[in-house]
């Protein structure tokens, strides 16, 4: 498991082990846009503000990966305790 920081809210959000980033989201009442859930259509691309990602998507290059700045939260989730995102 790991947590969500709202940016915008300060709310905090634990992502279970067995759901997904979207899925923890959307049970707090945080709707994030979604198409494929699959880590390949971009659709759910999200602001990453502070934490480290763990990208599992087949979508963001090399660079984007790297820089950790964005993830895709269908599939994605979070090498550090807390993630904080531009929500
Ligand atoms: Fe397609 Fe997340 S919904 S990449």
């Amino acid at each position: 498991p790991f947590e969500i920081e709202l940016a915008r809210t300060k709310r905090v959000i634990t992502v279970a082990a067995d759901q997904t980033a979207v899925q923890a989201l959307d049970a707090a009442g945080v709707a994030v846009s979604t198409s494929c859930e699959q880590g390949i259509c971009g659709t759910c691309l999200t602001t990453v503000l502070g934490g480290t990602p763990d990208h599992r998507d087949a979508y963001l290059t090399d660079d984007e990966l790297a820089a950790g700045h964005c993830f895709l939260p269908c599939v994605s989730r979070s090498r550090t305790a807390r993630l904080v995102v531009d929500l």
